[in-house]
């Protein structure tokens, strides 16, 4: 380099710092002729009764990121993935693994309620940037919500409570509910409860049993026995198949209706076959929903996974959706923390499922879906709440 032509990109380099300085940030890892690339923990269910669920969450969020040329604001990506196992007491320890070993910029995961508690309460020691792209934790954006913490998915209270609607509106009064023994299941119960309630029904009884445990047959013997109106579920993945063909074996499925959050019958239909045929659920994706936008994506999804998207595929893509405005806004500073979150808050996200909105505890607002299982499709039947927002009880941010 001469005198002149090092001065003039001395001289550059200078006033790009400037430029950083008057944005309200600066460059944390400044490289003269390269960018550190943005590094992304994964972490999420490769394995297990989940393992389908995670799967297509990281390749609709990395098919999200493709669509954008591969990078997040400018800067090339780099990914450090970790199976999760949807194990509880694992949890804490791997986003400690992805946090303090591998620096990550961003924590990513996950798809289990008590693996995302871990998630939240390492990102809150660490002040880590967690986006959580399922696990309905309603703690997440409730009690422990953070600015450094976002969901893009649900809550379990949301699909819940516009099942209780539905079921009450319909003057259904006595309800069983099933589920796992963990936050998924008696959040998703309890706000199915509420919107029952308010309609004038009462669940009854719960039966409920250790995740991620199939055995199902003492539990249809009781339902057998209490004849309720309705049975109210939250299962998913693997466990979702199986509860369903159980079912419907134990002869269950002509007597008293199964109804659930839809996560009993997304992305599980193919295995379900007959079993599921005609169960009516509610979530915030559906079938038919005849946007441009969910026929593009399904299409590009199915190109890039060779199968067919569904819920999971649906918050990854959305999720790798948040993170492309986030980083735009601050040409990939994710230092730049402030705006960053200013950013992603005010994100409206051209979703699959229509357009959402984050709310002040960082949790969709969004239309749940009642659909109907008619062949592979969960068809859209219906909107069973309209802009449901959380309650985000316990959020200070609200
Ligand atoms: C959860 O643990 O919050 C959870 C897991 C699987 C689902 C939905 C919610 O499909």
């Amino acid at each position: 380099m001469t005198k002149a032509t090092e001065t003039a990109s001395r001289r550059r380099v200078l006033a790009g710092l400037a430029a950083g300085a008057a944005a309200g940030f600066l460059p944390a890892r400044f490289a003269i002729g390269q960018q550190a690339k943005v590094k992304l923990g994964l972490m999420l269910p490769y394995t297990g009764t989940y393992a389908a669920l995670g799967k297509n969450i990281d390749e609709a969020f990395r098919l999200a990121l493709a669509e954008k040329g591969g990078r997040l604001g400018g800067r090339e990506v780099e990914y450090v993935v970790l199976d999760d196992e949807s194990d509880p007491a694992k949890g804490a320890e791997n986003a400690n693994k992805l946090v303090s070993r591998d620096k990550v910029d961003v924590l990513i995961g996950t798809v289990h309620s008590g693996v995302a508690m871990a998630m939240v309460k390492v990102a809150t020691d660490n002040d880590s940037l967690l986006i959580i792209p399922n696990a309905g934790a309603d703690a997440a954006t409730g009690p422990a919500c953070a600015p450094n913490i976002f969901r893009t998915s649900f809550s379990n209270w949301q699909p819940g409570f516009a099942m209780g609607k539905v079921a009450a509106a319909r003057g259904q009064k006595r309800a069983v509910a099933v589920s796992w023994d963990y936050a998924a299941g008696h959040e998703s119960i309890n706000g199915f409860k509420e919107g029952f309630a308010a309609g004038g029904g009462k669940v009854e009884n719960e039966l409920l049993l250790p995740f991620p445990q199939v055995e199902f047959q003492a539990i249809l013997t009781q339902i057998a026995a209490l004849k309720p109106e309705l049975v109210y579920t939250f299962f998913a993945g693997g466990g979702a198949v199986k509860f369903v063909k159980d079912y419907a074996a134990a002869g269950l499925g002509n007597s008293v209706p199964l109804v659930g959050a839809g996560f009993l019958t997304d992305g599980t239909l193919a295995a379900q076959g007959a079993a599921a045929q005609g169960l009516e659920t509610t979530l915030h994706y559906a079938d038919g929903l005849d946007l441009p936008k969910d026929k593009a994506f399904r299409a590009a999804f199915k190109k890039a996974a060779n199968r067919e998207a569904d819920v999971y595929a649906v918050q990854g893509y959305d999720t790798g959706q948040l993170l492309v405005a986030g980083l735009a806004a601050v040409k990939g500073e994710v230092t730049a923390r402030k705006e960053l979150i200013a950013a992603m808050e005010k994100a409206e996200i051209d979703s699959p499922r229509g357009k959402f909105t984050l709310s002040k505890a960082h949790n969709p607002v969004q239309d749940i879906y009642l659909r109907k299982v008619q062949g592979l499709e969960n068809r859209y039947v219906s909107v069973a709440a309209k802009a449901l927002a959380d309650p985000a009880r316990g959020c200070k941010m609200v």
